[in-house]
C-alpha cells in the first residue's frame, strides 16, 4: 500500500518537474539559425498550449516572415498551464465552460485585424474568433502519442518544442519513426543513453547551436514546482534554470560545418595524451587539447559535441559502450574507461577525419 502511495507521489512529482515554461528569447535566439528550412512548411508544437507556450507565440508571430504554410499546437491535458489559459480562452468563447480541456490550434493565416499596423496576440486571438483559423478541443488528452496526435504529426514538416524531459527518449523515437524533422529542447545527460547516443552517432541528430551554458537557461515554473536551487522570482514570476539543457534538431545548420580549428599537436608531446587500462585509444582530457595529428582513436570529453563537425570527424562510439571491462583493486569495473586504475567521466571515441600528417625528420 505504502509502495503505491510513493509510486503515485513520484509520478506526481515527475510530472511537475515536467512543468517549465521555455522563454520567448531562448526561442528567438535558436530559431534565428533555422530560418531558410520553414519556407512553406507545417510546424506542430505538439506539447504546447497555445495560449501560454512562447512556441506557440513565436511562430505565430512570425508566421508571414518564416512564410509558414501551416501552425499547429497541441496542449495536453494535466498540463497546470491549462488552468491558467482559461481567462485568455474566456476572450474568445465567454461562455466556455470552465474546465481543464486540452485544445488544438491551427493556424493557417495571420493578418493585422484592426489596422493598428502589425501583427500581436490580439489579431491572433481575433482570427480565432472569426473562424479564420480553427481553435478546438481536442477529442483525446493531448498526449503526443495519442491517435489524434499523431496524425497531426504526420501531417507536420517540423516539430519544435520543448516536450517533457520524463518521457524524452520516447518522444525522440516518436519523432524519429515518424521521420520528422525536429528543433526541441532536451537535457544533455540524455546524449550518454542508449536510445539517443546511436542516432547521435550516426549523424540522425545533433545538438543546436545555442547553449544554456552554466545555468543560463531559465524556464518560467508554476508556484507549486519543486524547490531547488537554481530559482528566482521576478515580478511575481517564478523561474528554474536547467544549466544542462539543450537544443537537439536534425536540421541542418552552419555550426555544423564550422571547422573546428586545432592547435595542439600529438608527435613530441606524446606524454600529455595517456592511453586507456581499457580501450585502446588516447585519453585528450580537454575538447581544446584535441590533437591535429593524431589519426587513431581518441577519448574526448562530450561537450566535444558543441564543436563537432562531420566533415572534419568521425564518432566511433561512447565509453559506457565500448570500455572492456577490467579488475580495479580486485573488482571487476565496467562502463567507463580507466587510466592506471583512475575512471574516468564518460567519453566520446572519435577520428580525425583528416589529421595533419606529420613530416618525417631525416
Ligand atoms: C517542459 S514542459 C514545456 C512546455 C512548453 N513546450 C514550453 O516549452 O513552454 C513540457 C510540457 O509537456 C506536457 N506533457 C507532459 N506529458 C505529455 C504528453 N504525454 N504529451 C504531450 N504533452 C505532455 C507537460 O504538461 C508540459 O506542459
Amino acid at each position: 500500500m505504502a509502495g503505491h502511495t510513493n509510486a503515485s507521489m513520484n509520478a506526481a512529482n515527475k510530472a511537475k518537474n515536467d512543468e517549465f515554461y521555455t522563454l520567448l528569447t531562448d526561442i528567438e535566439k535558436e530559431m534565428r539559425y533555422y530560418r531558410k528550412h520553414f519556407k512553406d512548411k507545417t510546424v506542430f508544437c505538439n506539447c504546447d498550449d497555445p495560449f501560454e507556450s512562447n512556441f506557440f507565440k513565436y511562430f505565430v508571430l512570425n508566421f508571414n516572415r518564416l512564410g509558414l504554410k501551416k501552425l499547429i499546437a497541441t496542449c495536453y491535458a494535466t498540463s497546470p498551464i491549462a488552468h491558467k489559459q482559461l481567462s485568455l480562452f474566456d476572450v474568445i468563447e465567454s461562455d466556455r465552460p470552465i474546465e481543464n480541456k486540452p485544445y488544438k490550434a491551427v493556424v493557417t493565416k495571420v493578418y493585422d485585424t484592426n489596422g493598428d499596423g502589425g501583427v500581436d496576440m490580439f489579431d491572433v486571438a481575433e482570427l480565432f474568433r472569426q473562424h479564420e483559423n480553427e481553435l478546438v478541443e481536442l477529442e483525446g488528452n493531448g498526449d503526443f502519442r495519442s491517435t489524434e496526435c499523431l496524425a497531426l504529426l504526420d501531417e507536420a514538416d517540423i516539430v519544435v518544442t520543448n516536450p517533457p524531459f520524463s518521457l524524452f527518449r520516447e518522444y525522440v523515437a516518436t519523432l524519429v519513426e515518424h521521420e520528422k524533422k525536429f528543433i526541441i529542447i532536451g537535457n544533455s545527460n540524455a546524449i550518454t543513453c542508449k536510445e539517443i547516443f546511436p542516432l547521435i552517432m550516426h549523424n540522425k541528430l545533433w545538438l543546436g547551436v545555442t547553449r544554456s551554458g552554466t545555468g543560463s537557461m531559465w524556464f518560467r515554473v508554476m508556484d507549486d514546482f519543486p524547490e531547488k536551487s537554481g530559482q528566482k522570482v521576478e515580478n511575481g514570476v517564478r523561474y528554474q534554470t536547467i544549466g544542462n539543457s539543450a537544443w537537439f534538431t536534425n536540421l541542418d545548420v552552419k555550426k555544423r560545418h564550422d571547422e573546428f580549428i586545432l592547435v595542439k599537436k600529438y608527435k613530441g608531446h606524446e606524454d600529455e595524451y595517456p592511453t586507456y587500462d581499457n580501450y585502446s585509444a588516447i585519453e585528450v582530457s580537454k575538447v581544446v587539447n584535441i590533437p591535429l595529428d593524431y589519426e587513431g582513436a581518441m577519448g574526448v570529453p562530450i561537450t566535444f559535441l558543441g564543436k563537432y563537425n562531420p566533415d572534419q570527424f568521425e564518432i566511433i562510439g561512447i565509453s559506457g559502450e565500448l570500455a572492456e571491462p577490467l579488475y580495479v583493486d580486485g573488482k571487476r569495473k565496467s562502463g567507463r574507461f580507466y587510466i592506471d586504475g583512475r575512471r574516468l567521466y564518460d567519453r566520446l571515441v572519435i577520428k580525425n577525419k583528416h589529421p595533419e600528417k606529420t613530416k618525417e625528420s631525416h
